[in-house]
């Protein structure tokens, strides 16, 4: 067993530039070469390439050869990875030492699904001990209300549960929801509120019954003010339906909390049993897997919910043990430091076929943007390279109908991860082989693009005159080289979602190592926060004098059309 907390020595903390190394150099010269050639060239010189820069895991194929790279640009990433010194940072991370710097600890979520090799002690007491003994207590909860032995104030049944919560205390639980529709259980329906904007509120109660709707806040901090501001109006909403109600005696019977900060929410008046705890050690974009996860366990069954724990788990080994050349998020890390670092490519592109997985790319948005938009490294200093890219995308096949003109004909070039499962999450005819066809000919249509010959070809088959082809093929040209990965599943259920997800987290920790920046912190977010709070009170107010002249017109505007 490991003794955690201690701060971390890391000798990287204070380490040289990667960026002055010879292999970052190596790597720069391998990118301005790598921009004159074809994808289809790499793959006519190659016949096993497919196969060569493939990966097949339990529960996917992660095909990566549609990308901009060769044997000797992979040989290099994988040696920036050594002189990042990840194997040492990943040990570290795994045996909770305070990888988490600026915020002075550790980063366990792999603790959380049994992911550790070893167990981990905290100021001497065991995270597998503490996580097991609230995962039990998550059970019993969720027992009783798929059991209807879980009442509201006048005695009926509760049959609703509202997720007051916000960025990770939103994101992983109605991503994973909804990624597991076909795998829910019971018959106790979940919502979710994450805006202050209150329409959202109002719609999501507006078809419910205050007698038997339980809400769940869920927040890290318990203090976040657009969660307390939806938990202060549900609660308004209760006494209006409950007028002879206690507001005590409602928010013990109607509310839950789940939060790292318990004497917060009992302040609030949420009971002592009724409050599921994480900790400091999890950071709110990783927590899908603590209590937060709680929804999800109420939606899909706590066996689902230790399914998608296990699945995680089972990605943690892989990433813990296996080389660093047949490790699937250390590749999928490298090659987006490859695009992003190296080829100046800024940009992202996450595109599931699978309408399940629709939330994915907001999803990854946050995990993979709050840990790596950074802009100083570890040691202090302004990074003198790009960091991690945009992340952005949607279902591909709306996506094709929107945005994919862009990925094909732009001079701009976006990786992209294909995300797709062999096996589909209904049972209608004919559907799952049209979503999939189209899945492999857009990767294949963005890798190979169409030529002018190819185009003149084409044209001139349908009859149209000399004259017209040459008009026209400018604009049927498709320069192709838009690389991207594929990961098919074998089918999309809680053990192989739960993988997926955790194959994310791992990429974007490795690539926090390779970049030298602190992955698990998230300064950027808390200056806006501090504003909007110290600019609140001004909007009735009107004291402007300290305010810069577009925050004060916005204000005024906003006072003279409001008639403040
Ligand atoms: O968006 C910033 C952030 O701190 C996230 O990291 C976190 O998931 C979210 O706010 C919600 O915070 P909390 O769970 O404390 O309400």
């Amino acid at each position: 067993m490991c003794s955690a907390h201690s701060h971390s020595t890391h000798s990287q903390i204070h380490s040289q530039p990667l960026s002055r190394s010879p292999v970052w150099q190596a790597l720069q010269a391998q990118a301005a070469e790598m921009k004159g050639r074809s994808l289809k060239a790499l793959f006519a010189a190659d016949p096993q390439r497919a196969e060569r820069f493939s990966l097949e895991l339990p529960e996917f194929l992660l095909d990566y050869s549609k990308n901009q790279l060769d044997q000797d640009i992979f040989v290099n990433l994988l040696r920036l990875a050594e002189a990042a010194d990840l194997a040492q940072w990943r040990g570290d991370f795994f045996a909770g030492k305070s990888i988490n710097a600026t915020e002075g600890r550790p980063v366990l979520h792999p603790a959380l699904r049994g992911g550790l090799a070893e167990d981990v002690e905290i100021d001497g007491v065991s995270v597998t001990a503490q996580v097991e003994a609230e995962l039990e207590r998550l059970k019993e909860f969720v027992v009783l209300l798929h059991n209807g032995a879980l009442t509201g104030y006048r005695g009926k049944r509760i049959t609703d549960v509202v997720n007051l919560g916000v960025g990770g205390s939103h994101l992983g639980p109605q991503t994973t929801i909804e990624a597991l529709r076909a795998h829910r259980k019971g018959d106790v329906a979940v919502h979710f509120v994450s805006n202050v904007d209150g329409t959202q509120l109002t719609d999501v109660l507006a078809g419910l019954d205050a007698d038997s709707t339980l809400f769940i806040v869920s927040s890290k901090t318990f203090t976040t003010s657009e969660t307390m501001t939806n938990a202060g109006s549900g609660l308004k909403w209760l006494q209006q339906a409950m007028p002879e109600a206690d507001p005590q005696a409602l928010l013990q019977q109607h509310f839950v909390a789940v939060t790292s900060s318990p004497d917060k929410a009992q302040q609030f008046g949420v009971l002592p049993e009724r409050t599921f705890r994480f900790w400091d050690w999890v950071g709110g974009r990783f927590s899908l897997w603590s209590s937060i996860g709680l929804p999800i366990a109420i939606a899909c069954g706590f066996d689902n919910f230790r399914a998608l724990l296990d699945g995680a788990a089972s990605m943690d080994k892989h990433f813990r043990e296996a080389p660093l050349d047949a490790n699937a998020p250390v590749i999928m890390a490298l090659l987006s430091v490859w695009y992003c670092t190296f080829m100046g490519y800024p940009a992202h592109a996450v595109l599931p076929y699978e309408q399940a997985l629709h939330m994915l790319p907001s999803y990854l948005q946050q995990a993979d943007m709050e840990s790596n938009g950074k802009s100083t490294t570890r040691a202090g200093v302004e990074v003198d390279y790009a960091t991690g890219p945009l992340i952005w995308g949607q279902t591909g096949i709306n996506g094709q109908h929107a945005f994919y003109q862009y990925l094909h004909q732009s001079p701009e070039v976006v990786p992209a991860d294909f995300i797709g499962s062999v096996t589909p999450g209904h049972d209608l005819d004919g559907h799952h082989e049209i979503l999939l066809a189209n899945m492999f000919a857009q990767s294949q249509a963005l890798m190979n693009g169409v030529d002018a010959e190819s185009v003149s070809r084409e044209l001139a088959a349908k009859g149209l005159s000399q004259e017209e082809i040459k008009r026209l093929t400018p604009f049927k040209v498709h320069r192709g080289g838009k690389p991207s990965n594929t990961i098919l599943l074998k089918e999309l259920d809680p053990r192989s979602l739960g993988a997926l997800i955790a194959l994310y987290e791992h990429k974007i920790f490795v690539q926090g190592v390779i970049l030298q920046i602190f992955s698990f912190d998230q300064w950027g977010v808390e200056l806006g926060k501090g504003l909007a709070s110290k600019l609140e009170p001004k909007l009735a107010s009107g004291d402007l004098a300290d305010e810069d002249g577009s925050t004060a017109q916005l204000i005024e505007y906003y006072r003279r059309i409001n008639g403040t």
